[in-house]
């Protein structure tokens, strides 16, 4: 019998279990156990680890969160980390660690498979900012979330004569406020990837004032910096170098209500957007990664990662997609801000 590893790095998203019931339950087809690691590679150094079998992970498919636990945690900056990772891996005599994670989580998994810890990448992140796919799990249904949310927060404004701030998540990227806005409908959507010139927001609300619309949904990523600011909104560190961001909804929301006379209210979603159930486009890629990343962990090629390309399964070498963002499609901005509502 083959033996392969399984860890879930980062942050959670929702899909995450739906990836680690695929793997677990198409290896047991391939004759093969299945090693799941705690807390991502934190747990991996430190062998904190159970044999994982398809009749325990049935249920948890339509779970959110990770059976396993999260944490982003980079024990490989130390040599004694990657010494202690080398020796789990062959304790354990396995082929493979199937890594599930976002753009760092696969940097640390490149690093590990050139320590000689053979890797193959999942990505996951609800801000679909992995490069090299066209989509991660989590991200639908952080989507699904963002848009309900501000399918609600339209009606209370229309009834109120209210601009709405909604705060989405993504750190570096707009996905989740360009998808969720085009879905919802949002009369202005604002990106990381473009400084936000608070004076074009004014003049679109402005517009639609004159033109007798007394409300605005305005969405923004919680990522969006001002123009003229070096910096994003919040920046508290998070340990092991990391920034929490958060504030910059609210900041929106008093320029827009001085520069307006309209009553202004925020919505900062936050961890709504990673909890949870997950969407059936979320479970249906985590299955067809899963599947597919233990096949390559059992029959190669390793160091790299499970991908998405014109809607079909592609392979990326780690190395091409190590810490590398992708950013929001501007065509998506485009239709975002098309349309007069
Ligand atoms: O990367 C996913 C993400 O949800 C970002 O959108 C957000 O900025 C970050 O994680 C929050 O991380 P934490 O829960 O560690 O504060």
């Amino acid at each position: 019998m083959s033996r392969i590893g399984i860890l879930t790095a980062g942050g959670d998203c929702p899909g995450l279990n739906a990836v680690i019931r695929a793997v677990v339950g198409y290896a047991a087809s391939r004759d093969t156990m299945v090693i799941g690691f705690e807390d991502g590679f934190a747990g991996f150094v430190e062998d904190r680890s159970r044999e994982l079998f398809p009749d325990g992970c049935g249920a948890i498919l339509p779970l959110g969160g990770s059976v396993l636990g999260c944490s982003g945690a980079n024990p490989f900056r130390q040599a004694s980390g990657i010494e202690a990772g080398r020796r789990v891996f062959e304790r354990h005599d396995l082929r493979c660690l199937i890594v599930v994670g976002g753009n760092t989580s696969m940097g640390t998994a490149y690093a590990a498979q050139q320590a000689g810890i053979s890797t193959v990448g999942v990505p996951k992140t609800i801000d679909n900012d992995v490069a090299g796919t066209e989509v991660t799990v989590g991200f639908d249904t952080a989507v699904n979330t963002a848009t309900e949310a501000i399918d609600r927060l339209r009606t209370t404004a229309e009834s109120h004569d209210r601009i709405m701030v909604v705060e989405v998540m993504g750190r570096d990227v707009g996905w989740i406020a360009v998808t969720a806005g085009i879905a919802g409908g949002a009369d202005v959507v604002l990106t990381p990837e473009e400084p936000v010139r608070v004076s074009d927001v004014v003049e679109t609300i402005s517009a639609d004032l004159r033109r007798g619309k007394d409300f605005s949904v305005v969405v923004v990523g919680e990522g969006c910096r001002f123009e003229g600011e070096e910096s994003q909104t919040g920046l508290e560190p998070a340990g092991e170098g990391a920034f929490r961001l958060g504030g910059v909804g609210h900041r929106l929301a008093g320029m827009l209500a001085e520069a307006t006379g309209l009553e202004t209210r925020v919505t900062s979603l936050g961890h709504i957007q990673r909890g949870g159930s997950p969407s059936a486009a979320d479970r249906i890629l985590a299955t067809r990664f899963g599947i597919r990343a233990v096949d390559l962990a059992l029959d190669g090629p390793h160091g790299v990662m499970v991908a998405v390309s014109g809607g079909s399964l592609v392979l990326r070498p780690l190395q091409e997609v190590a810490g590398r963002l992708k950013q929001v499609d501007p065509a998506l901005v485009q239709i975002a801000r098309a349309i007069v509502a």
